[in-house]
């Protein structure tokens, strides 16, 4: 049988951690890019990971490198090239220079790997996919962001904290965009089928909704930079599903249409992830709040959108 290959950009904390993780559950070749000026670095990075092959006993052709030549016929490519935030900084303050990379990556992986599913990581990232589909001019299902695995993860996590049960038997639903103001159902979330609303009290529930939202700021406060470990766990299950044809529902930055009335945006919502990349938006019922949130959300997610256009001509 043919090895999957996957290529990873920005070998960084996140696109590394995206590649052990690959490499780990032995989903195929990987190949690290980086800028020229990193060539060396990366390289080594992607040494480094190899030599874990016979210690965990996975064999992966790992690669690191500059050139995107050795990217040519990449089944799903993860971009994480672009700046973190720092301390006091929002993910939309990264827009200006992240645009410019993620246009430029893209634009030289689409020559090298036309048929691949792009999941794009790069912040703020609901803009960032939305440039990597207006630059790829690949068709909206190869085109998918990486932010609901790592939100509702969070949200999973805290969840048990307060329980004392295990991660496993917590399944949430969480959508909007990848910001404080991302929307987590906890009507659409149950502890092994048990609605979480008849275990842990409201106000407490409140509390954990609250830290799930800005999950992402108590890390970067917490590090000085922004989260890794999780955000590459995330991807690389999106990119299994896509790679193993799961047919997992994940949420996910998928196109939206007609879809919840969004548009033509990307934004978080339960998707059938498979080989085709996102196979099918799932579109649940909505009460009142939910959808005024959901819509607050995707009205933040547009307004980036709109900067980000801005940019991408400049
Ligand atoms: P990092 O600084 O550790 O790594 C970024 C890498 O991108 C660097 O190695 C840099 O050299 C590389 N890079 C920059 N320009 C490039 C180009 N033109 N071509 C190839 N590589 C290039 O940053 P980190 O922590 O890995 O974060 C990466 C991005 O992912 C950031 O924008 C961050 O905000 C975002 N992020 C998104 C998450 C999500 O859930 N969507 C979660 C965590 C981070
Ligand atoms: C996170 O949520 C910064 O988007 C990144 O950790």
């Amino acid at each position: 049988m043919k090895r999957a290959k996957i290529t990873v950009i920005g070998a960084g904390n996140v696109g590394a951690s995206c590649a052990f993780w690959a490499a780990a559950k032995e989903l195929g070749d990987i190949v690290l890019i980086d800028i020229p000026d990193f060539a060396d670095k990366t390289a080594g990075k992607a040494l480094d990971l190899a030599q874990c092959g016979p210690v965990e006993r996975f064999d992966c052709k790992i690669t690191g490198t500059a050139d995107y030549e050795h990217a040519a016929g990449s089944d799903v490519v993860i971009i994480t090239a672009g700046i973190p935030r720092k301390p006091g900084m929002s993910r939309d303050d990264l827009i200006q220079t992240n645009v410019k990379i993620v246009k430029s990556v893209t634009q030289q992986i689409a020559k090298v790997a036309p048929q691949s599913v792009l999941i794009v990581v790069s912040n703020p990232l609901d803009a960032m996919v939305y440039t990597a589909w207006k630059t790829s001019d690949f068709p909206t299902n190869r085109v998918v962001g990486q932010a609901g695995c790592l939100d509702i993860a969070r949200f999973r996590t805290f969840i048990a904290m307060e329980l004392g049960c295990s991660v496993a038997d917590i399944s949430a639903l969480l959508m909007g965009g990848h910001g404080d103001d991302m929307v987590p159902l906890p009507r659409y979330t149950s502890v092994a089928g048990i609605p979480v609303t008849q275990l842990i009290a409201k106000d407490k529930l409140d509390a954990i909704i609250q830290r799930a939202k800005v999950g992402g700021g108590e890390i970067v406060k917490l590090m000085g930079t922004s989260a890794y470990y999780a955000p590459a766990a995330g991807s690389v299950a999106m990119a299994e599903a896509i790679i193993k044809d799961k047919k997992r529902i994940l949420p996910c930055a998928a196109y939206c249409d007609s879809e919840y009335g969004v548009g033509g945006y990307f934004v978080g919502v339960p998707c059938v992830l498979g080989a085709g990349g996102v196979e099918k938006v799932i579109e649940v019922e909505l009460e009142g709040d939910e959808r005024k949130m959901l819509d607050s959300s995707v009205a933040h997610v547009k307004e980036l959108v709109g900067v980000a256009d801005g940019f991408m001509k400049g």
